[in-house]
């Protein structure tokens, strides 16, 4: 099972250079869960939670056992996904952060509040808010260290293949700086725990150049762009099915991030050999 750090280390580990604690992030990044005003993004927040409800209305054989890598402290990329899910492991390298996912899943006193992003999509599904809040808690069984630089991310917990991953802005975070070789690298290690013809949902910042930090540029020198990120994409095994971007508000200062545009990227792993392979054995014995 997983390695779960003692409290004093959840307590002690920086969430980033930027953050002492997963909590500082949330309520610096998230004060307004549904801000259509964000100086960098502008109304993504509503244009990212209608691409997941789409996605997941789809008529799509997603099936059971989820995956979210680097899901960090936050649970709106999960809620359109957990009406399709009854198994979501949530998966991150930062314990802290994912001690607030089990905060928010045992509805602790001082767990985050999400529930704005909850009655956005009840809204869209027209169900009931304080259900779908219920369904995503019950579905979320699992919270388990991740590195998206080894080879089995997941070491040393052991899960079979998934059926679909979902990971929403860690891997440009988890490769700043580090360069295009290492996000490739990354991309694969992630698509490995996939079961083959299983979905990746890929959310990610495009165009970035610099992160603000203390009033000073921090240059970024990964500066994803959408072909690199579909390619990427493709030589981990993926077809992509759709790929979908919002663009950011043209501005004079940005407040975090020189973010050009947000992409959100729908694909499915293909069936390599060994797979037909067997699906062929297991036809010619009548299987
Ligand atoms: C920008 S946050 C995104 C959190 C959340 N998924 C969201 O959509 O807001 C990036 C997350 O990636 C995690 N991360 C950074 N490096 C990682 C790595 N090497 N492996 C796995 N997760 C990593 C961080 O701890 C952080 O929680």
């Amino acid at each position: 099972m997983c390695h779960r750090m003692s409290s004093k280390e959840v307590e002690t580990q920086p969430f980033d250079d930027d953050f002492e604690s997963a909590r500082e992030y949330l309520e610096f990044h998230w004060p307004d869960v549904m801000a259509i005003d964000n100086v960098d993004e502008g109304a993504a927040m509503p244009w990212i939670m209608d691409q997941f409800h789409r996605t997941f209305t789809e008529d799509k054989h997603f099936g059971e056992r989820l995956l979210d890598v680097g899901t960090g402290p936050t649970v709106y990329q999960l809620i359109s996904a957990s009406r399709v899910f009854t198994d979501i492991v949530c998966s991150d390298i930062h314990q802290g952060a994912l001690e607030e996912i089990r905060k928010w899943k045992n509805d602790d006193t001082d767990a985050f509040d999400w529930s704005s992003a909850l009655k956005h999509v009840s809204g869209l599904e027209g169900t009931r808010w304080e259900e779908r809040q219920g369904q995503l808690r019950r579905a979320i069984k699992d919270t388990v260290f991740c590195d998206v630089h080894n080879e089995n991310p997941l070491h040393p917990a052991v899960f079979r293949p998934f059926d679909t991953i979902i990971s929403t802005y860690c891997l440009e975070g988890a490769c700043f700086n580090k360069g295009r070789s290492t996000y490739k690298k990354a991309v694969k290690n992630v698509c490995s725990l996939l079961k083959p013809g299983g979905y990746i949902i890929l959310l990610s910042y495009i165009g970035v150049t610099y992160y603000l930090k203390d009033g000073k540029k921090d240059p970024d020198n990964l500066r994803l762009d959408t072909d690199f990120v579909l390619k990427s994409l493709s030589e981990a095994g993926i077809t992509v099915l759709e790929a979908s971007e919002f663009k950011t508000p043209d501005r004079d200062a940005c407040s975090y991030s020189d973010v050009k545009s947000i992409l959100y990227v729908v694909g499915k792993k293909d069936l390599n050999g060994d797979y037909l392979r067997l699906l062929s054995e297991n036809n010619d014995n009548g299987v």
